[in-house]
């Protein structure tokens, strides 16, 4: 593992740097009614005690469907969002899951060059799926 599993104590932090990160942000409500749900796996990097990222996912059977990953700005294009997914996909496999989902804005290249990088493909497209009208590329890979 690169980074760590989510701890309680840590769900403020990851709902500061949701702040951070998204224009729709989870608060720290939502972030603790996954983190407490059957099948979520959270993990997170920190350096010299401060949160730099973190990365959800929740498994159902041989599924996963990644519901969060963000890195904080100026930690960005060192490798600290692949190691986060390279977490994830080893979770993963350990649980058995064969394939793994996740869904990204139309307009957010970056995440989209990350989960190329990461071995994903596009599937399809959900028409104005996020809460302002945007798109939404649903992308899998295979485990
Ligand atoms: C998407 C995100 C998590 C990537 O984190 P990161 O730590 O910068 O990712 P990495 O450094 O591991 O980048 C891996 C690869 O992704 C691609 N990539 C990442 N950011 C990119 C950018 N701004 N432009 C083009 N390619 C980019 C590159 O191929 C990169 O490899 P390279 O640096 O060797 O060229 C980060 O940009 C982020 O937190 N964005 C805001 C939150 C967000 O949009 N999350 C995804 C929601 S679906």
């Amino acid at each position: 593992m690169n980074g760590r599993a989510w701890k309680m104590d840590d769900l403020d932090a990851i709902a500061a740097l949701e702040e951070e990160c998204f224009p729709d942000p989870w608060n720290r409500r939502m972030l603790a009614d996954s983190f407490l749900s059957e099948g979520f796996h959270g993990v997170l990097i920190e350096e010299e005690g401060v949160l730099v990222g973190y990365g959800g996912m929740r498994i159902i059977l041989d599924e996963a469907e990644i519901e969060l990953i963000a890195v904080s700005e100026m930690y960005r294009r060192c490798g600290r969002g692949t190691e986060i997914m390279e977490d994830l996909f080893s979770i993963a496999k350990q649980c058995g899951v064969k394939r793994v989902f996740l869904e990204v804005r139309v307009s957010n290249a970056s995440a989209q060059m990350l989960y190329l990088k990461c071995g994903f493909y596009g599937l399809y497209c959900r028409t104005r799926y996020y809460p302002d009208g945007e798109d939404a590329i649903v992308m899998a890979r295979e485990l």
